[in-house]
């Protein structure tokens, strides 16, 4: 609980326009209703693994909000980007912490919303899966073959001076 809590303190450092914070998170650990819950909402293939996480934690954003010194809520533009840079911050702390981190975008919209009690105007962005790197032997055939480290696309494919035209 103490590493949860950590690492939900370095993502709620992230920045945010208007500083609004628009990131929220429920967790659940491993062995608990919930926990069962959040992984029925994983699609199958997801399942399969993210079971084995020590922790399941929906990053959550609100799409409508109040700024400081209006009135009524708003449709709130960077809801996803702001939640979006508070998940890396909380991947880079658990990273630096020894622990894995893996982003789920693959879940039933509707079922993540029962298990969380979603509110209105609340999105979930992902689940992440939290825990110690396994042994690779333990997974199906298909999700050992990903088991490789990943690339990324060179920055001359990019990054451009001046325009998209450059
Ligand atoms: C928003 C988002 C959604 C993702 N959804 C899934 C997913 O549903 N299942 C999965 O196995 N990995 C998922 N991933 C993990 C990516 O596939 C992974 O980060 C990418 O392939 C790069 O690999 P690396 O992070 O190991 O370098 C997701 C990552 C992000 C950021």
């Amino acid at each position: 609980m103490e590493t949860l809590l950590g690492l939900f303190e370095a993502a709620r450092w992230a920045p945010s326009a208007f500083n609004a914070q628009p990131w929220r998170f429920v967790y659940a650990r491993r062995g608990t209703p919930a926990f069962e819950r959040f992984v029925a909402a994983l699609v199958p293939g997801n399942q399969a693994w993210a079971r084995g996480a020590a922790a399941l934690v929906a990053v959550v954003s609100q799409e409508v909000l109040t700024l400081p010194g209006q009135s009524a809520p708003a449709p709130f533009p960077s809801h996803s980007f702001d939640a979006g840079a508070a998940w890396a911050q909380l991947a880079l702390q658990a990273y630096l912490w020894g622990w894995s981190t893996h982003a789920i975008g693959g879940f039933d919209a509707k079922l993540a919303r029962e298990a969380l009690a979603l509110p209105d105007h609340h999105h979930v962005e992902v689940f992440v899966a939290i825990g110690r790197q396994g042994d690779p032997a333990g997974l199906p055939d298909w999700a050992r073959a990903r088991e490789k480290p990943s690339d990324r696309r060179p920055l001359a494919d990019l990054v451009r001076e001046g325009s998209f035209a450059g």
